[in-house]
């Protein structure tokens, strides 16, 4: 039985409406295709399975090669990668859906062997993440990266500009920065892993100037109303911590605001983890920013009925229930189970456990 719940109802995002409030959080599924790191076929099917969400939002994809931290990531930097975005956009459109494509840089969470010429992976300071990383197969320590120069910032940004360009001519309904969980522009905010004594460290200002150049730089490519980002204030994702996440994270927002972007995507607690890892004020960030707030992070039906009847969020993005379930949509509008997911296939590997989850009306079909 359907409860009385704003899930469903639409949202205007923008130049968008949306049909409901379902969003498919970002999703690394580790199944591009080698040596381009182009999207392989398997994604077009993948992605278009899924577009009765409101919004779909891609794995994460890198600007650029340094900006590559695990195997067999897209990307969206060269031609073939756009090409193969291309088919993924379009099949989701035919099928009536929305696609942005998040945008990454992973800063030090990385691995020689990805970097070009097998270099150093690059960092706002050099300290190494404790953690793994996936490449040839097998989770692997993370490598010892070098701080980035001064010099090297202005082009980090600029890979953020073609990747947003790229992502246009590829059919994107918009693009997603990812600020969150560990990667480079956490690792810039975060006064754990940012020991600068530039312009890029420091002070909270300091600090959130890359991630809010970027914002800036992208936005004015792709349009305001089309430029959302993701952040995780308290995340100990990739080994990352900030000694006063509440004071950073509201100047983050304040200047998000200003640059009208259309969404914050907010992961609250540790990413995959518990919700209340650390104190925080969520609704101090929800009042700074007058554009759409999405929430993630353990959402199910009840919790994200209950956030959006307390106008906490305008928007529910789910991860795990969107990898096993291709139609949550029309699941939880029904009250019917969900499938289970399968952390096995999670990363790496073919169309087992990517696209071969079943709908309910194929489940009930096959009975
Ligand atoms: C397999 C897997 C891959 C993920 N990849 C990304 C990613 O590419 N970008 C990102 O911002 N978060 C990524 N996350 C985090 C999810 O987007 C999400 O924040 C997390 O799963 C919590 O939401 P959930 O409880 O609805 O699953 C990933 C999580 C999982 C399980």
């Amino acid at each position: 039985m359907s409860q009385p719940t704003k899930l469903f109802e639409p949202y205007k995002l923008g130049p968008l409406t949306l049909p409901n409030r379902f969003v498919m959080a970002p999703l690394t599924r580790n199944r591009a295709v080698p040596p381009g790191m182009v999207p392989s076929p398997l994604a077009v099917e993948y992605y278009a399975q899924r577009a009765s969400a409101g919004l779909l939002i891609t794995e994460a994809s890198q600007v650029s090669p340094q900006g590559q931290g695990y195997q067999d990531t897209p990307g969206i930097y060269s031609k073939e990668q756009v090409a193969g975005w291309r088919k993924v956009t379009d099949r989701v459109h035919e099928r009536g859906g929305r696609i942005f494509i998040q945008l990454w840089h992973v800063g030090r969470v990385s691995h020689n062997s990805l970097q070009p010429n097998g270099g150093a992976p690059v960092a706002p300071s050099a300290i190494r993440a404790k953690g793994k990383t996936f490449v040839n197969n097998f989770f692997t320590d993370i490598s010892e990266p070098r701080a980035l120069e001064l010099s090297e910032i202005p082009g980090i940004i600029e890979d953020f500009k073609r990747g947003t360009a790229n992502a246009l001519a590829a059919g994107f309904d918009g693009v997603e920065i990812h600020g969150a969980n560990g990667y480079l522009l956490d690792q810039f905010a975060k006064d754990g892993t940012n020991k600068r004594t530039d312009a890029y460290g420091g002070s909270i200002e300091n600090r959130a100037k890359l991630m809010l150049e970027i914002s800036k730089a992208v936005a004015a490519e792709a349009g305001a109303e089309r430029t959302g980002i993701r952040i995780s204030p308290v995340t100990p994702a990739n080994d990352v911590s900030d000694s006063n996440p509440q004071p950073l994270f509201d100047y983050i927002v304040d200047h998000l605001n200003a640059l009208k972007l259309t969404y914050i995507h907010v992961i609250e607690g540790a990413t995959g983890g518990p919700r209340d890892v650390a104190p925080f004020d969520y609704a101090s960030l929800r009042k700074r920013f007058k554009q759409a707030y999405v929430a993630n992070n353990g959402y199910d039906f009840e919790l994200a009925t209950k956030v959006l009847a307390a106008n906490e969020a305008d928007l529910i993005a789910f991860g795990k229930p969107f990898i096993s379930n291709p139609d949550l949509v029309e699941r939880l509008q029904k009250g019917a189970p969900l499938n289970a997911f399968d952390k096995a296939t999670f990363y790496g590997g073919g169309a087992k456990g990517y696209t071969d989850y079943p709908t309910l009306e194929a489940a009930e079909a096959a009975q």
